[in-house]
């Protein structure tokens, strides 16, 4: 049985249409994609971003969820580095959790056939 994991790629704006485009083209579909605000570890003062002034220090970034078998880990990581990495700081990050179960609501399946059948 292969591990369930959750890949989630927290990433600039910029450029996340192209990664979604990608994994379409390698048959991975299913995932959650958010709007969100984040900082890592740069420190600085508040700044404007497309005329919206932030005194938070978060900046825009999108979230991609994606809950996959493990044999897709390498593919998706490779991916979002080859489209999403440009060297400058904010780039991104990539967390992987372990999943337990995944139950689809509609017919009952779990897991590995909830993902693929
Ligand atoms: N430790 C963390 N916990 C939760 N979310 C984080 C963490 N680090 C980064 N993030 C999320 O990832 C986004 C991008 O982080 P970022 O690329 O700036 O990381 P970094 O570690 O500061 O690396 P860099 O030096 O390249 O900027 C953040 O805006 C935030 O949403
Ligand atoms: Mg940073």
């Amino acid at each position: 049985m292969t591990k369930i994991i959750k890949i989630e790629i927290i990433a600039r704006p910029r450029n996340y249409e192209e990664l979604i485009e990608a994994l379409n083209d390698i048959g991975i579909t299913g995932m959650t994609v958010t709007q969100v605000m984040g900082r890592g570890n740069q420190k600085g003062s508040s700044h404007s971003y497309r005329g919206i002034h932030y005194i938070t220090k978060l900046l825009p970034k999108v979230k991609i969820e994606i809950v996959v078998g493990e044999e897709f880990k390498d593919l998706i990581v490779n991916k979002t580095k080859e489209l999403l990495k440009t060297g400058s700081p904010g780039d991104g990050k990539i967390f992987i959790y372990d999943i337990t179960n995944v139950i689809r609501i509609r017919d009952d399946q779990e897991d590995q056939d909830a993902l693929t059948k």
